[in-house]
């Protein structure tokens, strides 16, 4: 993976950040304990208010949990995410006040450090929540976030003409226009 033209950062920042990019080919390759565990560790680190820690990860790599994981999944991303040896569903304890705050962030760092294991990461939120909630046993005090599609990026080609037309890293609009000085202001 390597930096890309249309990913020219406006001020100078560490490769990790242009060079992360969710990828939908994935190879058919394991990953091992060490670097699974590597990328979770990372989202441990993660602050979260009151350092409540809120998040859970909830991991499927074998045949049997890869597929339970599948039967929620909405057809779109199940069709390219089967090909991913590793499935984690994020949730979050609802009682920690920023919960989905802090888990957004435990994403963010687990994403970057799988970068860093050479792993790549494709979050999705399109997945039925209430048959996931169900299949997996997940209490009401739980809420739901995202699945995250890990492995080794595999090649475009073996993914539909449409899916193949779109498996490039995408641009970001200026940061200028994200950042208002003093108050806020809708243009
Ligand atoms: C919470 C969340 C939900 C997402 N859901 C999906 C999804 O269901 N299917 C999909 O293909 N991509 C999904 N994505 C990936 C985004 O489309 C992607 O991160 C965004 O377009 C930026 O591209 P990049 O990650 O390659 O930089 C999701 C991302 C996030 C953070």
């Amino acid at each position: 993976m390597s930096v890309q033209n249309n990913r020219k950062p406006d001020f100078s920042i560490h490769d990790q950040f242009i060079n992360r990019w969710s990828p939908r080919a994935f190879l058919d390759k394991e990953i091992s304990e060490e670097l699974l565990y590597s990328t979770l560790e990372a989202a441990r680190w993660a602050p979260s208010s009151m350092n409540s820690q809120p998040w859970r990860f909830i991991i499927a790599r074998t045949k049997e949990d890869r597929e339970r994981f599948h039967s929620f999944i909405l057809d779109g991303n199940r069709t390219w995410c089967e090909q991913a040896p590793v499935l984690i569903l994020l949730i979050s304890e609802k009682a920690a006040g920023a919960h989905t705050f802090d888990t957004g962030t435990a994403f963010g760092f687990l994403t970057l450090q799988a970068l860093e294991n050479g792993l790549a990461t494709h979050p999705m939120g399109g997945f039925d929540k209430e048959k996931a909630r169900e299949v997996l046993g997940i209490p009401n005090e739980y809420e739901l976030h995202a699945v995250v599609a890990l492995g080794y990026q595999g090649d475009k080609t073996t993914l539909t003409p449409t899916l193949q037309d779109r498996e490039a890293p995408s641009p970001r609009r200026p940061l200028k226009e994200s950042i208002f000085e003093g108050t806020f202001s809708i243009e």
